[in-house]
Protein backbone atom coordinates (compact mmCIF):
# COMPACT_ATOMS: atom_id res chain seq x y z
CA UNK A 1 0.00 0.00 0.00
CA UNK A 2 1.44 3.57 -1.23
CA UNK A 3 1.72 5.85 1.91
CA UNK A 4 -1.01 8.20 0.25
CA UNK A 5 -3.55 5.22 0.55
CA UNK A 6 -2.23 3.88 3.77
CA UNK A 7 -2.65 8.15 5.47
CA UNK A 8 -6.20 7.73 4.21
CA UNK A 9 -7.50 4.90 5.95
CA UNK A 10 -5.56 5.41 8.85
CA UNK A 11 -7.21 8.86 9.57
CA UNK A 12 -10.72 6.86 8.26
CA UNK A 13 -10.23 4.10 10.88
CA UNK A 14 -9.38 6.95 13.51
CA UNK A 15 -12.95 8.32 12.64
CA UNK A 16 -14.43 5.49 13.32
CA UNK A 17 -12.91 4.47 16.31
CA UNK A 18 -13.41 7.76 17.50
CA UNK A 19 -17.37 7.59 17.30
CA UNK A 20 -17.33 3.46 18.12
CA UNK A 21 -15.00 4.33 21.42
CA UNK A 22 -17.47 6.46 22.88
CA UNK A 23 -19.43 3.81 24.08
CA UNK A 24 -17.12 2.94 26.92
CA UNK A 25 -14.42 4.35 28.73
CA UNK A 26 -13.12 0.88 29.40
CA UNK A 27 -9.73 0.56 28.09
CA UNK A 28 -9.66 -2.97 27.53
CA UNK A 29 -13.10 -2.38 25.84
CA UNK A 30 -11.68 -0.03 23.47
CA UNK A 31 -8.35 -1.95 22.81
CA UNK A 32 -10.61 -4.99 21.48
CA UNK A 33 -12.46 -2.66 19.14
CA UNK A 34 -9.22 -0.86 17.97
CA UNK A 35 -7.52 -4.19 16.99
CA UNK A 36 -10.64 -5.95 15.74
CA UNK A 37 -10.80 -2.76 13.38
CA UNK A 38 -7.43 -2.25 12.80
CA UNK A 39 -6.96 -6.07 11.46
CA UNK A 40 -9.89 -6.17 9.44
CA UNK A 41 -8.99 -3.11 7.56
CA UNK A 42 -5.37 -2.99 6.99
CA UNK A 43 -3.87 -5.48 4.40
CA UNK A 44 -0.65 -5.85 5.71
CA UNK A 45 -1.17 -6.89 8.99
CA UNK A 46 -1.33 -10.72 10.23
CA UNK A 47 -1.30 -10.43 13.86
CA UNK A 48 -2.89 -7.26 15.60
CA UNK A 49 -2.99 -7.16 19.41
CA UNK A 50 -2.44 -5.74 22.44
CA UNK A 51 0.37 -7.20 25.62
CA UNK A 52 -0.87 -5.67 28.90
CA UNK A 53 1.86 -4.07 31.09
CA UNK A 54 0.99 -6.07 34.25
CA UNK A 55 3.11 -6.18 37.72
CA UNK A 56 6.68 -5.82 35.46
CA UNK A 57 5.17 -8.42 32.78
CA UNK A 58 3.76 -8.20 29.19
CA UNK A 59 0.98 -10.60 29.15
CA UNK A 60 -1.75 -10.66 26.51
CA UNK A 61 -4.74 -8.93 25.84
CA UNK A 62 -7.26 -8.67 23.70
CA UNK A 63 -5.94 -9.81 19.91
CA UNK A 64 -6.50 -11.33 16.17
CA UNK A 65 -5.30 -13.24 14.15
CA UNK A 66 -2.90 -16.59 14.80
CA UNK A 67 -2.47 -18.05 18.66
CA UNK A 68 0.24 -15.71 20.46
CA UNK A 69 2.69 -16.63 23.21
CA UNK A 70 1.10 -15.68 26.81
CA UNK A 71 3.70 -13.81 28.53
CA UNK A 72 6.95 -11.97 26.70
CA UNK A 73 10.51 -13.01 28.46
CA UNK A 74 11.29 -10.12 30.48
CA UNK A 75 13.63 -8.00 28.61
CA UNK A 76 13.73 -9.51 24.99
CA UNK A 77 12.21 -9.03 21.41
CA UNK A 78 10.71 -5.91 20.14
CA UNK A 79 7.58 -5.68 22.73
CA UNK A 80 9.68 -5.09 25.48
CA UNK A 81 12.00 -2.89 23.71
CA UNK A 82 9.00 -0.39 23.16
CA UNK A 83 8.67 -0.70 27.42
CA UNK A 84 12.47 0.34 27.89
CA UNK A 85 12.49 2.54 24.97
CA UNK A 86 8.71 4.16 25.60
CA UNK A 87 8.60 4.73 22.12
CA UNK A 88 7.48 3.00 19.46
CA UNK A 89 9.79 0.50 17.39
CA UNK A 90 10.09 -1.10 13.67
CA UNK A 91 11.54 -3.37 12.77
CA UNK A 92 11.63 -3.98 8.76
CA UNK A 93 12.92 -7.71 9.22
CA UNK A 94 12.37 -9.75 12.75
CA UNK A 95 15.13 -12.17 11.37
CA UNK A 96 17.76 -9.26 11.51
CA UNK A 97 16.14 -8.85 14.95
CA UNK A 98 18.74 -10.11 17.52
CA UNK A 99 16.39 -11.39 20.47
CA UNK A 100 12.97 -11.29 18.58
CA UNK A 101 10.49 -13.24 20.11
CA UNK A 102 8.90 -15.38 17.16
CA UNK A 103 5.12 -16.73 18.35
CA UNK A 104 4.35 -17.41 14.72
CA UNK A 105 7.36 -18.18 12.01
CA UNK A 106 5.11 -16.36 9.50
CA UNK A 107 6.14 -12.64 11.13
CA UNK A 108 8.25 -11.27 9.16
CA UNK A 109 8.20 -7.61 10.06
CA UNK A 110 6.71 -5.26 13.26
CA UNK A 111 5.86 -2.56 14.95
CA UNK A 112 5.58 -2.23 18.40
CA UNK A 113 4.29 1.29 20.31
CA UNK A 114 3.86 1.56 24.38
CA UNK A 115 0.44 2.59 25.26
CA UNK A 116 -0.01 5.61 28.30
CA UNK A 117 -2.34 6.75 30.62
CA UNK A 118 -3.05 9.75 31.36
CA UNK A 119 -0.71 9.98 33.67
CA UNK A 120 2.50 9.05 31.93
CA UNK A 121 2.07 5.48 33.02
CA UNK A 122 2.81 2.63 30.71
CA UNK A 123 -0.13 0.15 30.42
CA UNK A 124 0.42 -1.97 27.40
CA UNK A 125 2.06 -2.68 24.02
CA UNK A 126 0.64 -2.33 20.75
CA UNK A 127 2.43 -4.98 18.14
CA UNK A 128 1.30 -5.47 14.86
CA UNK A 129 3.28 -8.18 12.62
CA UNK A 130 2.86 -8.53 8.69
CA UNK A 131 3.72 -11.63 6.80
CA UNK A 132 5.44 -10.05 4.53
CA UNK A 133 9.38 -7.83 5.36
CA UNK A 134 9.33 -4.04 5.63
CA UNK A 135 5.60 -3.49 6.24
CA UNK A 136 5.67 -0.93 8.31
CA UNK A 137 7.22 2.69 7.98
CA UNK A 138 6.92 6.26 9.64
CA UNK A 139 3.35 6.75 8.55
CA UNK A 140 2.09 3.95 10.42
CA UNK A 141 4.15 4.60 13.57
CA UNK A 142 2.34 8.46 13.68
CA UNK A 143 -0.96 7.38 12.75
CA UNK A 144 -1.03 4.46 15.10
CA UNK A 145 0.50 6.44 17.93
CA UNK A 146 -2.43 8.63 17.40
CA UNK A 147 -5.33 5.91 17.79
CA UNK A 148 -3.89 4.58 20.97
CA UNK A 149 -4.42 8.35 22.43
CA UNK A 150 -8.49 7.27 22.22
CA UNK A 151 -7.74 4.79 24.60
CA UNK A 152 -7.99 7.07 27.48
CA UNK A 153 -8.95 10.33 25.82
CA UNK A 154 -12.05 11.13 27.10
CA UNK A 155 -14.41 11.26 24.11
CA UNK A 156 -17.98 13.15 24.37
CA UNK A 157 -20.99 11.36 23.33
CA UNK A 158 -23.16 13.05 21.06
N1 LIG B 1 7.03 -10.10 18.25
C1 LIG B 1 6.96 -9.92 19.62
C2 LIG B 1 6.33 -11.12 20.29
C3 LIG B 1 4.86 -11.13 20.20
S1 LIG B 1 4.27 -11.78 18.77
O1 LIG B 1 4.83 -11.17 17.61
C4 LIG B 1 2.64 -11.81 18.73
C5 LIG B 1 8.27 -9.56 20.27
O2 LIG B 1 9.37 -9.94 19.82
O3 LIG B 1 8.20 -8.87 21.26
Amino acid sequence: MDDKKKTGRYQRINSQLSELLKKTDDPLARMASICAVLHHKMDHYFWTGFYLFKNDKLIVGPYQGPVACQELEKGKGVCWAAVSKGAPVVVKDVHAYPGHITCDSRSRSEITLPVFNLDGEIKAVFDVDSDQVNSFNEIDRIELEKILELIYATLIRS
